[in-house]
C-alpha cells in the first residue's frame, strides 16, 4: 500500500505540473508533502447514472479495492450529502445533493497558485472541508499563518481529526465563513472553496490594503467564475474573472430558496424574443443572464408537448418561461412585477453588442454600493 500510495501521489503531481496548474517550486513541495487519501478515511461518493436530471451517488469505503486510486484520481470526490449523510452511513446510491467533497487537486493547486503567496502571508481560507487545501497551506506557509474556515460542525471535526494526524495545527474556526474571522484580521490573503453569489464585505474589510481576496462568484443560474480582487486604501476592492469557467457549491448562505408553489405559468403576456433559452446552455453566456436576473432560478418544464425553460424569482413571483417554435423562432411568456426576460435580453444583447468579451476580460468591485460585474 506504501509504495501503490507513494506512487499513485508522485503520478498524480506529474499530471499537475504537465497540466499547468501546479507551476512553482513551493507549491510542488507542498503537494508532495500532503497525502490527500489522509482526508478521505471517512470515504467518499461515486456519481452513478440516476434518475432524469439527478445524480445518484453510491459510497466508497476506506478499504474498497479502488478507494485509493479515486483518492488520488484528479477528481472532486464528495464527502456528505444533504449536509449530514456521509459514506458510512448508507450502503446503496442516494439521490440527494452533495453538501461537502474534496476539491479536485488541480484546481486547488491552481487557486493556491493563483493566490500569490508569499512567505509570512497570513491566509484566510473559507471552505475548510476535507482539509486537503488547509494542508497544502500549511505545508507552504507554516500552521500559525493559517486559518480556516468550515460551516458544518461534523466536517469540521473531521478535518481537525486528519490535520492533526499529520500534525498540522492551523487555526480552524466553525462558523459561517462569510463573516469571515475578525479576531485574525488583517489578513494578507482570502481563499474561499465554496462558491459566493457576492464578495462578502467582511472579507474585504479583513484583508489589509494591497492584499487579495480569490473566491469563485457564481449563482442560482449555475454558472461561476473565479474572480481575484484586490483590496485598496479606502477599503473598496477590485479585480478580474480569471476564467476556466470554475464551478464550486455554494456557500450554504448563499444557496438558492426552494421553488415552492410554482406560479400560474398561463397568466402571462406571450411575445417573441430575438434572445432563445439556448443561450442558458452555454456557460458564458449563462453567466451574463446571471448577473441580469441574480434571484432567478431556473427549471425545465415539459408543457403542451414542448420544453419550457423556465426562470422565476421565489422572492417577487416574477417568472419567464421560454420556448422555441421551431426555424428559430423563440417565444417568452413572461409574468409578475419584474419582466424577468426582458432584464436578460437588455444584458445579452449589451454583451454581444461589445463583441462577446471573454469571461477574463471580466472585472469585477466590490464597495460602499455593493457588487458589480462587467466588462
Ligand atoms: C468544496 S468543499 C471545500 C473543499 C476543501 N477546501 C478541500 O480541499 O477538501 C466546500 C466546503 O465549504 C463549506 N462551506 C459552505 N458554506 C460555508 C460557509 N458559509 N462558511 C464556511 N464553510 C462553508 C462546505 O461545508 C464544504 O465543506
Amino acid at each position: 500500500m506504501t509504495t501503490d500510495q507513494a506512487q499513485l501521489h508522485q503520478q498524480l503531481i506529474d499530471r499537475m505540473m504537465i497540466g499547468g496548474s501546479l507551476r512553482t517550486e513551493p507549491w510542488r513541495r507542498a503537494a508532495a508533502a500532503v497525502p490527500r487519501h489522509e482526508f478521505l478515511r471517512g470515504g467518499y461518493f461515486r456519481r452513478v447514472a440516476g434518475p432524469q436530471f439527478h445524480s445518484a451517488w453510491e459510497p466508497v469505503h476506506a478499504g474498497d479495492p479502488d478507494w485509493l486510486d479515486g483518492c488520488y484520481a484528479d477528481e472532486s470526490l464528495v464527502t456528505q450529502i444533504a449536509g449530514t449523510i456521509v459514506p458510512e452511513d448508507i450502503r446503496g446510491p442516494i439521490t440527494r445533493e452533495p453538501t461537502s467533497s474534496s476539491t479536485l487537486p488541480s484546481l486547488v493547486l491552481r487557486m493556491l497558485e493563483d493566490l500569490q503567496v508569499e512567505d509570512g502571508h497570513k491566509v484566510l481560507e473559507i471552505g475548510t472541508g476535507t482539509g486537503y487545501s488547509t494542508a497544502l497551506l500549511c505545508a507552504r506557509l507554516g500552521d500559525e499563518f493559517v486559518t480556516s474556515i468550515e460551516y458544518d460542525p461534523w466536517v469540521a471535526s473531521q478535518a481537525r481529526a486528519a490535520l492533526g494526524h499529520l500534525e498540522m495545527y492551523p487555526t480552524l474556526v466553525t462558523g459561517d465563513g462569510l463573516l469571515g474571522d475578525g479576531a485574525g484580521a488583517p489578513y494578507d490573503r482570502v481563499i474561499a472553496t465554496c462558491g459566493v453569489r457576492t464578495v462578502p464585505a467582511a472579507w474585504v474589510e479583513q484583508t489589509r490594503p494591497g492584499g487579495l481576496i480569490l473566491a469563485t462568484v457564481g449563482g442560482w443560474l449555475g454558472s461561476s467564475e473565479l474572480a481575484r480582487l484586490t483590496v485598496h486604501q479606502d477599503g473598496t476592492a477590485s479585480g478580474s474573472l480569471l476564467g476556466g469557467g470554475v464551478n464550486f457549491m455554494l456557500a450554504r448562505p448563499h444557496t438558492p430558496p426552494p421553488l415552492g408553489l410554482l406560479p400560474d405559468l398561463e397568466d402571462g403576456k406571450e411575445r417573441e424574443t430575438a434572445v432563445g433559452a439556448d443561450v442558458l446552455n452555454n456557460w458564458g453566456a449563462r453567466f451574463v443572464a446571471q448577473l441580469a436576473v441574480p434571484n432567478a432560478q431556473r427549471l425545465t418544464l415539459e408543457r403542451d408537448g414542448r420544453t419550457e425553460d423556465v426562470l422565476v424569482d421565489v422572492d417577487t413571483g416574477s417568472w419567464a418561461a421560454v420556448y422555441s417554435e421551431g426555424g428559430g423562432r423563440w417565444l417568452v411568456r413572461q409574468g409578475g412585477p419584474e419582466p424577468l426576460w426582458d432584464a436578460v435580453e437588455e444584458r445579452f444583447g449589451q454583451w454581444c453588442a461589445a463583441g462577446a468579451p471573454a469571461v477574463e476580460e471580466f472585472t469585477i468591485s466590490v464597495g460602499p454600493e455593493g457588487q458589480s460585474i462587467g466588462w
